[in-house]
């Protein structure tokens, strides 16, 4: 167990918005903070002490930035193994470099998952198109194909519903490394964000129901509209991976969740802070970020009850032009990421609404 106290500085591989609001949470700790990033001009940068801007492969600037720093995370899954593997060297790293592997790849999640006993959908990892042809044989229509790595926000997957989609679908994904998995016909997708600490104690949020729009988050409601029953063990599920990867930090888990199907499958798992739980910043004591930061600097996990539903509505894109109404409107908490430019499809900010009057069954 490492104590990391303020006046420490914590290390943040990536410099996206989960990196400037992570950065936020540290300082309002009464941490330093220090971001690793690549990229010029990244939202977290704004809001830093101290920025790396280097590759994830520069191991000399790599080894710089562990000795310079107390403990290190990570925003994002797709940072080079062997990055935590160099850092790890010199400083404490959570979560730790493996379950940062498992959960890089779309077939060790899927075996870690089911061996510790949670259901995900059928799959088949696959390497050529007659593999996927054989594996759809058993596994049936529709299905999606999914690179085993490197895939977000839709991207890197092919749905197929007969097997004159095959080729195309194969073509499109350009990889050898591929699972073909089972369509879920779900009714609703949900996440739950667990926390662990280093002592072992976990804390989870509320389960958010999730709504997307072409394949990106549109929408979080907070508590999921679904039976309490369900949202219970969606916890559960959430708190037994967690305890199971003795994980350090917060993890997402995304389920699927459907009324034709008894099982309750999880779709992916992330190892971080996660889209779906930007309403913990105002609906909640403690936020996804500050219990991250808690979790990693050895502090105690703080509270993640409801202060009431909420509504968390990202703004992608020119959606962000939208603000002043935002901004007139007294149930909404603002959130812009500071990037200059408004691409389609890009994350520019976040508004959250928390209804106190209704309170979580
Ligand atoms: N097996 C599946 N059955 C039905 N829908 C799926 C399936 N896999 C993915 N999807 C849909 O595609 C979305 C993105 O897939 P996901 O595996 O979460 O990848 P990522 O979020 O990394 O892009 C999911 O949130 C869900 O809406
Ligand atoms: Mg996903």
């Amino acid at each position: 167990m490492i104590k990391v106290t303020p006046g420490a500085t914590v290390g943040i591989l990536g410099g996206g918005q989960l990196g400037r609001m992570l950065a936020m949470a540290a300082v309002q700790l009464g941490y330093h903070t220090h971001i690793y990033c690549p990229d010029e001009k990244n939202p977290a940068e704004q809001v830093t002490d101290k920025i790396s801007r280097f590759d994830y492969e520069d191991e000399k600037a790599l080894i710089g930035f562990a000795k310079a720093v107390d403990v290190v995370t990570y925003e994002f899954e797709n940072i080079p193994v062997e990055t935590v593997n160099i850092l790890s060297r010199y400083v404490t790293v959570f979560p730790s470099a493996e379950v940062l592997q498992i959960s890089q790849d779309r077939l060790h999640e899927k075996k870690f998952l089911n061996n510790i006993n949670v259901n995900t959908a059928p799959y088949a990892p696959v390497s050529t198109m007659n593999e996927a042809i054989e594996a759809l044989k058993q596994i049936g229509y529709p299905a999606v194909l999914k690179t085993r790595r490197f895939g977000y926000d839709g991207k890197g997957q092919a749905i197929v519903r007969t097997e004159r989609d095959v080729q195309r679908a194969w073509q499109s994904l350009n990889s050898c490394e591929v699972i073909v998995e089972g369509f879920i016909d779900f009714d609703m997708e949900i996440s739950v964000l667990a926390a662990r600490g280093q002592d072992g104690e976990i804390k989870c949020f509320d389960p958010a129901e999730n709504i997307h729009k072409n394949h990106i988050l549109d929408l979080s409601i907070v508590p999921a509209r679904i039976d309490p029953v369900l949202r219970k063990q969606a916890v559960e599920i959430a708190h037994h991976i967690v305890s199971e990867l003795n994980y350090v930090g917060v993890l997402a888990v995304e389920f699927f969740v459907s009324s034709s199907d008894p099982i309750f499958r999880v779709n992916e798992i992330a190892p971080r802070v996660h889209n779906s739980g930007h309403w913990s910043i105002e609906a909640c004591p403690t936020s996804q970020f500050e219990q991250h930061i808690r979790a990693i600097c050895g502090l105690p996990l703080g509270e993640t009850s409801l202060y009431g539903r909420a509504e968390m509505k990202n703004l992608i894109g020119d959606e962000i032009l939208d603000m002043d109404i935002y901004l007139k409107d007294p149930d909404a908490n603002f959130h812009h990421y500071g990037k200059r430019e408004a691409r389609p499809g890009r994350k520019m900010g976040h508004v959250t609404r928390i209804f106190p009057h209704i309170l979580p069954k």
